[in-house]
This record gives C-alpha cells, sequence and structure tokens, in this order.
C-alpha cells in the first residue's frame, strides 16, 4: 500500500501544476515593476524583456537574461501574462493569447514535466521522449468518471470525455491526433485505445479483472485482439526513420463499436497510403518495415530453412544491411508479433504464409 502511494505521488508530479512555485507575490509585482513583454529571440524563439521607451514605431526593451538594451519594432512586442496565469492547464484562459505566450507556457510545463495542455478544444502534447508513470491503471482510474476540468489536462481526460458523450448524447465520437512525424500519434493512439479497453470492457472481462494494481492488467477477450492489433501494424508498417526509430509509414482509421450499455463489442482498422517504396530501397540511415529484421534476427532454425532466409547482406532490398535500433531487440520484439498473432486468432499456418 505504501508503495502504491508513493508511486502515486511521483505520478503527481507529472499531472499537477506545484501551485506553490506560481501563485508568489513577489513575482507578480516584479511583473508590473518592470512592465514585462515578450521579444523576438534567435535563440529562444522569443525572449523576456522590459519596457523601457516609445520611440516612434520603435521601442526600447532591456532584455531580462543580460541586461542589454535592444530597440524592437513595435509590432513584434507581445504583451506577457501575469505571473498567475503561468503554467496554466488551458490556455483558452490567458488573457493575451499571443504566439509568445502559448509557446511560453508549452515550454514551461514541459520543463516542470507536464507534456499536456489544453487549448480550448485541443489538447497539445510534447514527447518526452522518456516514459513517464502517468499510464498506468491507477491513473485510468483516476480519469474514470470524471469531466474534463476537474482533473488534469491527459489523453485519458480526452478519451473519457469522448466515450461520456458518445453515451449521454447517442452520438459517435472521434478523436484525431494529428503532428509532424515522431510528435506522439502512434504512442497517445495507443493510449486511447488502452483507456477505452479498461473502461468499456464487456461484465464478464471485468469480472475476471483482479483488484486495480499497477501490473498488466488483465482484459477481455476483445479488448485484448484491439491492444494486440498495434504490434502487428507497426511491425509491417513501421520503419526506421532518420525523424523517428518508430515511423509509421500509413495512416489508419480505427473504429470502435460500442453496445447500448457502452461496452466494446467490436472494431475495425482501416488503412491508408502505405509507404510501399520503402520495400526495395531505403534512405541512409533509414530501415525497411521492422518485419524484415525481426524475421531475419528472430525465427528459428527451422522456419529460416523452410523460409530459404539468408544473411543480411544477401539481400538488395535491404539497402544499408543490418541496422539495429538503439534500445531495441529485433529478435525479441519479433516474439512479440508472433504473440500478436496469435492472440489475434491466426492459425499457424496463416502466420506462416504471412512470413512466406
Ligand atoms: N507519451 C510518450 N511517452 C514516452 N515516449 C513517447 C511518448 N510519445 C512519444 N514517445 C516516444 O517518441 C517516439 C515517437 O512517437 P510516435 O511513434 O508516436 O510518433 P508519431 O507521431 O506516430 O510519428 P510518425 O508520424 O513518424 O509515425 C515513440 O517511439 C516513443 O519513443
Ligand atoms: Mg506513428
Amino acid at each position: 500500500m505504501a508503495a502504491r502511494v508513493a508511486q502515486r505521488d511521483t505520478a503527481e508530479r507529472y499531472l499537477f501544476v506545484d501551485r506553490d512555485s506560481v501563485g508568489n507575490p513577489a513575482t507578480q509585482a516584479d511583473w508590473t515593476a518592470k512592465r514585462l513583454v515578450w521579444v523576438p529571440s534567435e535563440r529562444h524563439g522569443f525572449e523576456a524583456a522590459s519596457l523601457r521607451d516609445e520611440r516612434g514605431d520603435e521601442v526600447l526593451v532591456e532584455l531580462a537574461e543580460n541586461g542589454r538594451q535592444v530597440l524592437v519594432p513595435k509590432h513584434e512586442v507581445q504583451k506577457m501574462n501575469p505571473p498567475k496565469f503561468s503554467k496554466v492547464e488551458d490556455m483558452a484562459e490567458l488573457t493575451c493569447l499571443n504566439e509568445a505566450s502559448v509557446l511560453h507556457n508549452l515550454k514551461d510545463r514541459y520543463y516542470s514535466g507536464l507534456i499536456y495542455t489544453y487549448s480550448g478544444l485541443f489538447c497539445v502534447v510534447i514527447n518526452p521522449y522518456k516514459n513517464l508513470p502517468i499510464y498506468t491503471e491507477q491513473i485510468v482510474e483516476m480519469y474514470r468518471g470524471k469531466k474534463r476540468h476537474e482533473m488534469p489536462p491527459h489523453i485519458y481526460a480526452i478519451s473519457e470525455a469522448a466515450y461520456r458523450s458518445m453515451l449521454q448524447d447517442r452520438e459517435d465520437q472521434s478523436i484525431l491526433c494529428t503532428g509532424e512525424s515522431g510528435a506522439g500519434k502512434t504512442e497517445n493512439t495507443k493510449k486511447v485505445i488502452q483507456y477505452l479497453a479498461h473502461v468499456a470492457s464487456s461484465h464478464k472481462a471485468r469480472k475476471e479483472q483482479s483488484v486495480p494494481s499497477s501490473g498488466p492488467v488483465s482484459y477481455g477477450e476483445l479488448e485484448r485482439q484491439l491492444l494486440q492489433a498495434n504490434p502487428i501494424l507497426e511491425a509491417f508498417g513501421n520503419a526506421k526513420t532518420v525523424k523517428n526509430d518508430n515511423s509509421s509509414r500509413f495512416g489508419k482509421f480505427i473504429r470502435i463499436n460500442f453496445d447500448v450499455a457502452g461496452y466494446i463489442v467490436g472494431a475495425n482498422i482501416e488503412t491508408y497510403l502505405l509507404e510501399k517504396s520503402r520495400a526495395i530501397r531505403q534512405a541512409k540511415d533509414e530501415r525497411t518495415f521492422h518485419i524484415f529484421y525481426q524475421l531475419l534476427v528472430g525465427a528459428g532454425e527451422n522456419t529460416k530453412a523452410e523460409l530459404l532466409l539468408e544473411p543480411f547482406n544477401q539481400y538488395r532490398f535491404l539497402s544499408n544491411g543490418f541496422l539495429p535500433i538503439p534500445g531495441q531487440q529485433d529478435k525479441e520484439i519479433f516474439q512479440e508479433t508472433m504473440e500478436s498473432m496469435r492472440i489475434m486468432g491466426f492459425s499457424p499456418e496463416e502466420i506462416h504464409s504471412m512470413l512466406r
């Protein structure tokens, strides 16, 4: 129990703003006295500065970082929000809603370990590139049944809102994940599915479930299949690129069907625009689809013989030969892919012919 409480405390650091560091009266006085504003900066995008003087179309400001005085065109100066808005959870609340303030708020929160921030209906996520303790079953339970503004921003809150709206309004809901390569679309999509699989699994599945723990969750059969679709899709449709070691080289539309009571009854995934050319040619430092490496490294001797597999350098279509991904074992992931296929209900013959 003590361990669980401690675990939750660490998780909360990555969810809740430390308000003690925010509502400080001295910071407020400082902001008023210095007439702080944002000015463009080559290094930081924008930086804080004090307004000193107005000279026609320009203003004289003193940079907060080094005290240097510079002239800036008036239209390039952006207002700074009072300190009480520091690290706001929803940027729609900012009194001064400008580019500098939005970027500053996202950065400020990110540096405090807060990767999710709302901007009105949107939820902005910044990729932490490390595993944060905010996706456990306990955190799922924390968000369950809560309204969006009762809890800190999280992909679970977005999922919960969509789920509740579906049940209340009896209307289909959709969640769109968008962003540049490596932004975290695939990872967050998996969290949405994880959340829904947890809160909307059937009676039968829930009864089989033990008390909440931070360990692996026991899902119903259908929920398990829904979760295991990803490793298969990623094995065949993802590849290492210079931007992302696990880049999806296709788009997907996941539809999850619920019954009137809100339990998951089925799902289907449509895929679009697979980058087929990658199968025969890869740019420098890039790989073809993961499955080729998984198979060549992970297949047992029998499978290798049956499929007439050869060493990496014998394959013209593997432009860069064997290119391992740091911190990842293709061999182990091959076993996971095979396990996912079994959970999905593919027969050994089907799996064999897919590999062939
Ligand atoms: N919330 C997160 N927590 C920890 N790591 C993350 C998170 N989101 C993303 N990452 C890391 O960043 C990598 C890239 O994220 P992801 O594959 O989701 O990007 P993407 O937006 O789907 O990119 P692409 O368009 O190339 O498919 C992940 O493999 C993971 O290592
Ligand atoms: Mg992706």
